[in-house]
C-alpha cells in the first residue's frame, strides 16, 4: 500500500488494504512464514560486522555450550537492539543483572566508550568464568567486571560494590553517577526486588530494561491468584508502575516473537 498526497494535503491510499492481523504469527504461519525465519532474515541482514556479527560472539557461544550452560541469552537481533539503545544514549556505565555467557553483556559493553564502565552480575561461578574467557576472546573495552554471587546479596551487600548511593544527576564523574543502564535478565521471582535496586543506582534519564517481560502471556493469565514465579515478580513490577502514576518512570512493554518464541522487553526511562 502507498499513499499520494492530495493538492488540499489530505492523504489518498493506495493499492490493497491488507487487513490487520490479530496476531501476526497466526496469520503467517498460515501462510507459510515463520517468526524465526523472519528472525533470520533480519539477522542476516542487518547483523552489524562490529556487533551481532563480531565471529568470536558466535565463538563464545559454543564455548557456552560446551561447558553445559543452557541457551538461554538474548537473541543476535535483541542484543544488537541493547547495543542500539547503549548507544543511542550514550551511555557510559551499564550494570547487567543475569551474565550468563556474556553474550548480552558483550552487545552492551561494544556500545560503550573506551573509558565506560559495565558490572555484570552472575550467581554461577562457571558461567561467570566462561563469560570471563569469552570477554577476552572478544577483546572487549571496557571489559566488564563479573561480580558473582545471588545478586540480591551482591546489590546489597553494605559493604560492596553497589553500597553507596550513586549521585542521580546526569554529567557526575563516572565514580560517582548512578547507571545510565541497567538490563534485567535473571532469575525472574527477584525481578521486583531487581527493579528496586535498579532504580536506586539509575540515575535520572537513565534506563532500565528488563527481559522476558510477557513470557507468552502470562502476565495476564486468568489464573492471576496462582503463583507462578515467572511472572509474580514482573506483575509486581508492572502494579509497581502503575501506582506511581508517572511519577519516577516512564515505562513502556513490547511484545516480541522470533527466536526467543513470544515474549517482550518493557523499558523505562527514570524520570
Ligand atoms: C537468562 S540468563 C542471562 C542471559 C544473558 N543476559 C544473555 O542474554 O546473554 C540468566 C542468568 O542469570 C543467572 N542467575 C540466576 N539467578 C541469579 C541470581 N539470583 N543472581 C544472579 N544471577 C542469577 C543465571 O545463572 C543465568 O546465567
Amino acid at each position: 500500500m502507498s499513499y499520494n498526497l492530495r493538492p488540499d494535503g489530505s492523504v489518498e491510499y493506495i493499492g490493497k488494504k491488507i487487513p490487520r492481523a490479530a496476531l501476526p504469527p497466526d496469520v503467517g504461519v498460515a501462510q507459510g512464514r515463520s517468526a524465526e525465519a523472519t528472525d533470520a532474515y533480519l539477522e542476516s541482514k542487518l547483523s552489524h560486522p562490529e556487533y551481532a556479527a563480531d565471529p568470536s560472539l558466535a565463538r563464545g557461544q559454543e564455548r557456552a555450550k560446551d561447558a553445559g550452560m543452557p541457551e538461554i541469552a538474548v537473541s543476535a537481533m535483541q542484543g544488537q537492539m541493547l547495543s542500539v539503545i547503549a548507544k543511542g544514549m550514550g551511555a557510559e556505565k551499564v550494570l547487567e543483572i543475569g551474565t550468563l555467557a556474556g553474550y548480552s553483556t558483550s552487545f552492551l559493553a561494544k556500545a560503550l566508550p573506551s573509558h565506560g564502565q559495565i558490572d555484570t552480575i552472575e550467581f554461577s561461578p562457571v558461567h561467570a568464568k566462561v563469560s570471563q574467557q569469552n570477554f577476552l576472546d572478544t577483546d572487549l573495552f571496557p571489559f566488564p567486571t563479573v561480580h558473582v554471587g545471588a545478586a540480591l546479596d551482591v546489590l546489597r551487600d553494605p559493604s560492596g560494590a553497589f553500597a553507596s548511593p550513586p549521585g542521580t544527576e546526569q554529567g557526575l564523574p563516572l565514580e560517582k553517577r548512578g547507571y545510565d543502564l541497567v538490563f534485567i535478565d535473571a532469575d525472574k521471582e527477584n525481578y521486583f526486588e531487581y527493579w528496586i535496586e535498579a532504580l536506586r543506582l539509575t540515575r535520572k534519564g537513565g534506563v532500565i530494561i528488563l527481559d522476558n517481560a510477557v513470557r507468552g502471556g502470562r502476565i495476564v493469565s486468568e489464573e492471576n491468584d496462582q503463583p507462578d514465579i515467572d511472572v509474580t515478580g514482573l506483575r509486581k513490577v508492572y502494579d509497581w508502575v502503575e501506582q506511581d502514576a508517572g511519577k519516577t518512570v516512564l515505562m513502556s512493554g513490547i511484545q516480541t516473537v522470533g527466536a526467543k518464541a513470544w515474549d517482550g522487553f518493557a523499558i523505562a526511562v527514570k524520570l
